[in-house]
């Protein structure tokens, strides 16, 4: 009975050695594919399989929340981008005087709610005391400026992609709790980080690399187009009226493998001029009529002719 038990033993533990030495060897040749840190690992799916060049109609990105049907930059925003079905929710990032991150679009509470002041100055008490909600309805009163823990809570389980937008310059320091934040809740593979500031964005490249990045920019050409390669990003983002001074810039996007989103067209004649163009994603304030018009603009793409 020993020496059966025995054998069993010994056969046991030569599998297990097996199966820990072929575990080993097939983790070492992941990191050694994608990029050799153990954040590499989880390298974004955005990134590596292309989602962010789309055949046919264009994806939706639901603007500062969903800007038209909710106060911008609210949980309610975030809230009714992800019931429209939105590919991406984008929400802006600022920091209070104490360091803290919150959602908000312009350098002041000024327009968005019943305060003033620079962001920047007022600590995160003082945000959250704000009103964030009746200047654009009276039955969005109550409604605050989201930390971004906040948001992130919402967005974790929705099934939408996540787009933040980090406003003006952020060091490596700023940004690192919010990149542990994303990794802690395993949402690498589905948030896109875009600044315009290029000093974030090279800060990003360092902080985030894991993680899926665009290049917002005011100029197109193709020197842009290199930097956004040296940058390490997957897309290009930029207004629809540099789309038509450059109308070969999607094309010079595309070729190099990223993707062009336009920002933020509310209309269908603006969507079809985008649909047109190639452009892979449309950042719009009203995410439910777009995506109405993208079905639209989908079957009749593929009706027989
Ligand atoms: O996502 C791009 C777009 O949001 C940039 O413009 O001013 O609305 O943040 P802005
Ligand atoms: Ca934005």
């Amino acid at each position: 009975m020993t020496s059966v038990f025995k054998r069993v033993h010994h056969v046991l533990r030569g599998r297990a050695m097996w199966l820990a030495v072929a575990c080993w060897v097939f983790t070492a040749l992941l990191v050694v594919d994608l990029g050799a840190t153990p954040h590499a690992v989880a390298t974004s799916t955005l990134q590596r399989f292309g989602a962010l060049q789309r055949e046919g109609a264009p994806g939706v990105v639901s603007h500062r929340g969903a800007a038209q049907l909710a106060p911008e930059n609210t949980l309610a925003a975030v809230d009714a981008a992800i019931r429209a079905g939105a590919d991406f929710v984008e929400i802006d990032l600022r920091y209070s005087r104490d360091g803290e991150a919150v959602v908000m679009h312009d350098p002041t509470v000024n327009r968005t709610t019943n305060g003033t002041g620079r962001v920047d100055r007022l600590t995160l008490e003082e945000i959250r005391a704000l009103d964030a909600g009746a200047w654009f309805a009276p039955e969005f009163a109550g409604e605050r400026v989201p930390t971004f823990e906040e948001a992130v809570e919402v967005l974790d389980p929705a099934p939408a992609a996540v787009l933040v937008e980090l406003k003006d310059e952020w060091s490596e320091a700023r940004l690192a709790p919010l990149v542990a934040l994303l990794r802690e809740r395993q949402m690498t593979h589905r948030v896109l980080l875009q600044s315009f500031n290029l000093d974030t964005m090279e800060a990003l490249a360092r902080v985030a690399p894991d993680f899926a990045r665009m290049l917002l920019t005011r100029e197109l050409g193709d020197e842009v187009v290199d930097r956004a390669i040296e940058l390490g990003v997957s897309a290009i983002g930029a207004k629809a009226a540099l789309y038509a001074a450059f109308p070969q810039a999607v094309e010079q996007i595309r070729a190099r493998g990223l993707g062009a989103a336009v920002y933020t067209l509310n209309s269908p004649e603006e969507w079809q001029v985008a649909l047109e163009r190639g452009i892979d994603f449309v950042i719009t304030d009203d995410p439910a009529a777009f995506s109405a018009w993208r079905q639209h603009a989908s079957d009749a793409l593929s009706a027989p002719q």
